[in-house]
């Protein structure tokens, strides 16, 4: 297969339009894509993996209450000056690294939560007929390189589409996207079929979907039809999976990376303590304090 044979990957959609009720009360007014892992909300994280995959085109798909977002990636003329009266220019350089070029993102409403697939269909005339990439903020990822930069690297060899995949315990196969698996080679998997959220003991295989896609446009023209899957809502799996007979066919990744579900309260904290763990400025600390204190537990016990 020759490289770069596909189209270029330039636009991403980020679904950024749930309600984050598990993070209640925190996200009853602040979206849940904003809340801090370290000292960076979720969404950073997204856009910095974006960025380092060629992207340059961001596309929001929020919802009402998510305007803290928008004001997130806009600049911040007073702060800018104020942290330059004080000569502040390592925090400067902190505020510079957020900024985005004018016109890079675009945000477009969900007006009912109809599902993921739905989401990403919102997109549809942003996105027009080119491939493009869906990130997934909940999912943070601790990978060099970055997953999407490795889905947009073994995409220049499959084409079709791609999403990340990861081995789950059988037991929690029924909360992801998961894999009917045809062949493999290498970190490479040709799919025969997707199912999303399979009842317990019917899933195909224990690879799950990780929440980084590259897709055809083929896949939007699918979600025209709007129709319902698992949980009554319009699915961006079922949408896939009618690809796997296309000429690009579908492919997961077993991507090289640890993945955090940010989703979750459990998740959320092991990502804050390990990204903690991962930084010069903070590793001596947080790891004496981890030491002592699962010490005094353990005297405890
Ligand atoms: C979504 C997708 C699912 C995927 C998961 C990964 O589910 O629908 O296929 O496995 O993200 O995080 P959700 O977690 O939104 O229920």
């Amino acid at each position: 297969m020759a490289r770069h044979k596909h189209t270029k990957v330039t636009k991403a959609v980020f679904p950024v339009a749930g309600l984050g009720t598990r993070f209640l009360p925190a996200t009853k007014s602040m979206p849940k894509e904003m809340l801090t892992l370290v000292d960076r909300p979720l969404i950073q994280y997204a856009i910095d993996e974006a960025r380092s995959a060629g992207i340059t085109d961001f596309i929001f798909v929020t919802a009402r209450g998510k305007s803290a977002l928008e004001d997130y990636f806009d600049h911040a003329p007073e702060l800018d000056a104020a942290l330059r009266r004080a000569g502040k220019t390592e925090l400067l350089e902190v505020l510079r690294a957020t900024d985005m070029e004018s016109g890079a993102i675009a945000y477009i409403r969900q007006h009912r939560a109809l599902g993921l697939g739905h989401a990403v269909w919102c997109a549809r005339r942003l996105i027009g007929d080119e491939p493009f990439a869906v990130i997934l903020p909940d999912d943070v990822i601790a990978g060099e390189p970055p997953c999407l930069r490795q889905m947009v690297e073994a995409y220049a060899e499959t084409g079709g589409n791609m999403v990340a995949a990861m081995e789950v315990p059988p037991a929690r196969a029924s909360a992801y996207g998961v894999l009917d698996i045809a062949s493999e080679t290498g970190p490479l998997v040709r799919v025969k079929g997707m199912v999303e959220k399979p009842p317990a003991g019917t899933a195909p295989s224990n690879l799950a979907v990780i929440g980084r896609y590259i897709l055809t446009p083929r896949v939007l023209q699918n979600l025209n039809a709007r129709k319902t899957g698992a949980g009554g809502e319009v699915q961006l799996t079922d949408a896939i999976a009618q690809e796997v007979n296309s000429e690009g066919g579908v492919w997961g990744l077993r991507f090289k990376g640890q993945r955090y579900d940010c989703g979750s309260k459990a998740g959320f904290l092991q990502a804050t303590v390990a990204f903690a763990l991962s930084r010069d400025d903070l590793r001596d600390e947080l790891s004496d304090y981890l030491h002592a204190l699962l010490a005094t537990q353990r005297a405890a016990q």
